[in-house]
């Protein structure tokens, strides 16, 4: 039997593929996935076509029809993986405050019994997750930096419930550099020997474009990957290859991201660099895709 030491989600806004996803891994592996994640983007390409039939009638969908569609979506992904974890993000620009975030996490989270609410990396994100990491389960999204991964520990060490972390790594090869690297440098910085976390936050791998992203996230022990339909079918087609103790992850021309030893838990999380190009432009084009259905 094939023995995945990662959790494995899909990265997707498809209940079908959810389904798709979940009988292949039951047919070949004898067990289910372990969650979804989703984002804005996501959902809206997936009600693109309610926006199609809407505007073939002369009408607009509006954000509460956009909102019902978003909870009908991921209440079928949760009844596909009743004992999986399903992620639904806030939905926030660089305005929206820590209170109105949490405010939307409370009630998203009232949506399905294994919902984790999506805070984006920043400022008003941390502020709002470390709220909400005493009250439900929880993914950090948006992130590129190890200094960010440090935030994200210290703003949600007193946490009564699960916590994700999820490095973008695609998002970081697409624009030149290493993005597994901060995969491996922030569970460097958490796991023992060299770092000294507690174990309470999941590093899971997002943003994943390819079999070598997975094999290297098996080989760094991430704990978490969420892979797209596509790629997860890929992976599937090869009987889901994994890496061997001597694997070795090849950047090919991409800039290292090296390990910044003067970055150490232990401090207030407000006095980390939480600032990242890629968190500020993800937020505002996570809410451009969003506010685009509404056009
Ligand atoms: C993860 O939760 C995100 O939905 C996702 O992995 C983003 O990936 P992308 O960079 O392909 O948009």
């Amino acid at each position: 039997m094939n023995i995945i030491s990662s959790k494995i989600f899909i990265d997707g806004g498809e209940p079908e593929e959810t389904r798709e996803a979940n009988q292949i891994f039951l047919k070949k592996l004898g067990r289910t996935l372990d969650g979804q994640t989703t984002n804005p983007t996501l959902i809206a390409k997936n009600l693109g076509i309610k926006k199609q039939e809407a505007r073939i009638k002369n009408e607009k969908i509006t954000q509460e029809e956009a909102i019902e569609e978003y909870k009908r979506i991921v209440q079928e992904m949760s009844r596909t993986i009743p004992k999986g974890s399903v992620s639904i993000q806030v939905f926030a620009n660089k305005e929206t405050k820590a209170v109105e975030m949490l405010e939307q996490a409370r009630t998203r989270n009232k949506w399905i019994p294994n919902a984790s609410i999506k805070f984006p990396c920043t400022l008003e994100g941390l502020k709002a997750a470390s709220i909400a990491c005493l009250e439900m389960d929880i993914n950090i999204t948006l992130v590129f930096s190890q200094s960010q991964a440090a935030a994200v520990y210290e703003a949600t060490v007193n946490a009564k419930y699960p916590i994700f972390i999820s490095p973008f790594v695609g998002r970081l090869d697409d624009k030149g550099e290493n993005g597994m690297e901060v995969v491996k440098n922030m569970l460097d910085m958490y796991n023992p020997p060299a770092g000294g976390g507690d174990g309470h936050v999941e590093v899971l791998t997002a943003s994943v474009r390819n079999i070598e992203h997975i094999m290297y996230a098996l080989y760094l022990k991430s704990d978490i990957i969420t892979i797209p339909f596509k790629i997860f079918k890929l992976w599937a087609d090869q009987n889901f290859p994994q890496p061997g103790g001597n694997y070795v992850y090849n950047p090919n021309e991409l800039k290292t991201i090296a390990y910044r030893e003067e970055i150490v838990l232990g401090k207030d999380w407000m006095e980390y660099d939480l600032n990242h190009e890629l968190t500020a432009k993800g937020v505002d084009n996570f809410y451009l895709d969003w506010m685009g259905l509404f056009s």
